[in-house]
């Protein structure tokens, strides 16, 4: 997840893919839905009809509207179909860390995934949108999966290196349910596999649609301050509201402690820029060091 912290260019209605309409109530509101040759409802994944239509050529931006009624326009294709020599340095210097098989959890268009498969490696992209997933395989992604992050279950076992790129480790959100995620992952992991998660600090002016006055927002309501709750606009569509978690490498240490894995190292070459994070899982000493830590 990329963006431009700059105000609303409103996209144009263009909607060429879109092979039928129907009125639709939802939460007591009433409404036109879309619907386009992959048979979702465009309006609930808007971020899959930008995708698709990225990699059929189009270069059209997404915007993101912001639960306090501030728009930014996003970085379009070039974010998401970037080759590797255009990605930040240190999602570039860390594909060095990658080992064995690898799960590429929300593939995207398959940035990642094609590039590790161009190195010889063995990965597998996953994604939840269907969309997504065709725009992957359109892209030349041998393996991917139409699966969410939340229905991995005992296959993660057979993958050494999870890559969590394009800032996914915020993906589920809110604290909690992160939290929650990390903790189910460290019983069903390989005990010696590594997860590269991405996220960028929102303290810098580098995480997407994070603004200064943002995160003093958040901050007012009780809220981490990189907690981005927004809806996706993009060719007149506009999508359900949703949030993304950007969190600093202290928030996510300290946002790790109890859920079995740690930060063992980052990379990190400029604060406004991502970072990622390798995270391992806790050795029994490791666990029962910070339980004494704790008690005492
Ligand atoms: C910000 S994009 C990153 C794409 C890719 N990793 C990259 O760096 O270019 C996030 C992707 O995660 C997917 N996604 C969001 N929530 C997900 C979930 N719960 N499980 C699996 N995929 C998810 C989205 O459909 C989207 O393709």
């Amino acid at each position: 997840m990329r963006s431009h912290s700059r105000q609303l260019v409103a996209n144009s209605l263009s909607l060429f893919r879109c092979r039928g309409r129907v009125r639709a109530r939802r939460s007591g509101e009433e409404r036109i839905e879309h619907f386009d040759d992959v048979g979702v409802v465009m309006e609930r994944d808007i971020f899959g009809v930008a995708l698709l239509e990225w990699v059929r050529g189009s270069r059209d931006y997404e915007t993101f509207e912001r639960d306090d009624g501030y728009f930014c326009e996003g970085d379009g294709r070039s974010a998401y179909l970037a080759p590797i020599r255009e990605w930040y340095d240190a999602e570039r210097k860390s594909l060095k860390l990658v080992r064995g098989r690898v799960l590429d959890v929300g593939c995207g268009a398959g940035r990642v995934s094609l590039e590790l498969q161009r190195r010889g490696f063995d990965v597998v992209g996953i994604d939840s949108s269907a969309r997504v997933v065709k725009a992957a395989r359109d892209s030349g992604v041998l393996q991917v999966w139409h699966s969410a992050i939340e229905d991995i279950g005992e296959e993660l076992r057979d993958f050494e290196t999870i890559v969590l790129y394009g800032n996914n480790f915020g993906m589920l959100g809110t604290p909690t349910a992160t939290r929650r995620w990390f903790r189910e992952w460290a019983s069903l992991a390989h005990p010696e596999s590594r997860i590269l998660a991405v996220s960028t600090s929102p303290y810098f002016g580098g995480a997407p649609c994070v603004t200064r006055g943002y995160y003093h927002f958040n901050k007012s309501r009780g809220r981490l301050p990189g907690l981005l709750s927004y809806r996706y606009h993009y060719q007149g569509l506009v999508g359900p509201w949703s949030k993304w978690l950007f969190v600093s490498r202290r928030e996510m240490r300290d946002m790790l402690v109890g859920t079995g894995w740690h930060i063992e190292s980052v990379v990190a070459p400029h604060p406004s820029e991502p970072y990622v994070a390798v995270l391992k899982l806790d050795t029994p000493e490791r666990t029962s060091r910070r339980s004494i830590k704790k008690i005492s």
